[in-house]
């Protein structure tokens, strides 16, 4: 996969914190459609047909949400995208033709004695195992997460409860990470290693929707990398504040992310720069 600009840079400027982040949502602008459209829709398919138990995990009770959320997919690309062809088949599953139109990885969430992921299509996933969170809460989904239990389970299960179809949300993440390969399925995360050119920036720009007819919940996750390296080189404030983003977060986030030692490479890497 090439590396491209990223259009978000989401590093902290007073350093590392943890935040739901949530902001809303201009309904035009749910998903996102740029130059990488056709190579990663080829991608999808290739991964679909390789790997279909990895990249696709439902339950029933999550039929119906899948079905709301690509008849939205379709409305919102015709909308918005009027020259993009919406022909893929509508012989699969609802949520593998939805996330086959679009760049965007795909989660439907329902509502029992808890929010609960029953219907996902995730090609792009940064290191983690959907076959393991189908089914599962909120809570049971981010058991990995360190400080989430504390700080964002209650929050966010509150949130997800408040939400309301006419108001949607996006957040994002980012991490550092040894591979520029946007299909990321191993649990274990290892520190990058090498230096700064084998490193990528990787940010996930995330929605949440609820829909009007089945009330389930669409998460949508898309993911955007870029070299570590050409980030430095295109903005020398992104080294100092990515180095600042680094050094302060907590140990235990440090070491779920794989960020562990990576600091002090980075300084190395951006002392050789400023020297060379
Ligand atoms: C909108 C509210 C949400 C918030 C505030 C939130 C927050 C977080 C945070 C802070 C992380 C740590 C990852 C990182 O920083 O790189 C995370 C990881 C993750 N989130 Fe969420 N999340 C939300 C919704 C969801 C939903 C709806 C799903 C459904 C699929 C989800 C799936 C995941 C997964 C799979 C991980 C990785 C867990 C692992 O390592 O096993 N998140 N989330």
């Amino acid at each position: 996969m090439t590396s491209r600009p990223i259009p978000y840079i989401p590093l902290e400027p007073k350093g590392w914190r943890m935040a739901m982040g949530l902001r809303p949502l201009d309904p035009r602008k749910w998903l996102e459609v740029d130059a990488s459209r056709d190579e990663e829709l080829v991608l999808k398919q290739q991964l679909l047909a390789s790997s279909y138990d990895v990249v696709v995990a439902t339950t029933p009770d999550g039929d119906e949400g899948s079905s709301e959320l690509l008849d939205e997919v379709r409305g919102f690309l015709g909308a918005q995208h009027p020259a993009l062809p919406l022909s893929a088949s509508s012989l699969g599953h609802p949520i593998v033709e939805a996330a086959r139109l679009v760049q965007e990885d795909l989660c439907v969430l329902v509502r029992s004695d808890a929010w609960r992921l029953h219907a996902a299509c995730v090609c792009f996933p940064s290191r983690w195992n959907l076959a393991t969170k189908i089914g599962t809460t909120l809570d049971e989904i981010h058991g990995p997460v360190p400080i989430y239990d504390e700080q964002l389970g209650g929050p966010t299960n509150a949130f997800f409860d408040r939400l309301r179809p006419e108001r949607a949300f996006w957040r994002l993440n980012w991490t550092l990470i040894d591979s520029p390969s946007l299909h990321q399925p191993v649990g274990a995360r290892q520190s990058p290693h090498g230096d700064l050119a084998q490193w990528f920036f990787r940010v996930e720009r995330q929605t949440v929707r609820r829909l009007p007819k089945s009330d389930a919940v669409i998460f949508t996750i898309r993911t955007y990398v870029a070299s570590a390296k050409e980030l430095c080189e295109g903005d020398p404030d992104f080294g100092p504040t990515l180095l600042l983003n680094l050094d302060t977060a907590p140990t235990p986030i440090q070491q779920y992310k794989g960020w562990s030692g990576v600091a002090h490479r980075l300084r190395s890497s951006l002392e050789a720069t400023v020297e060379g």
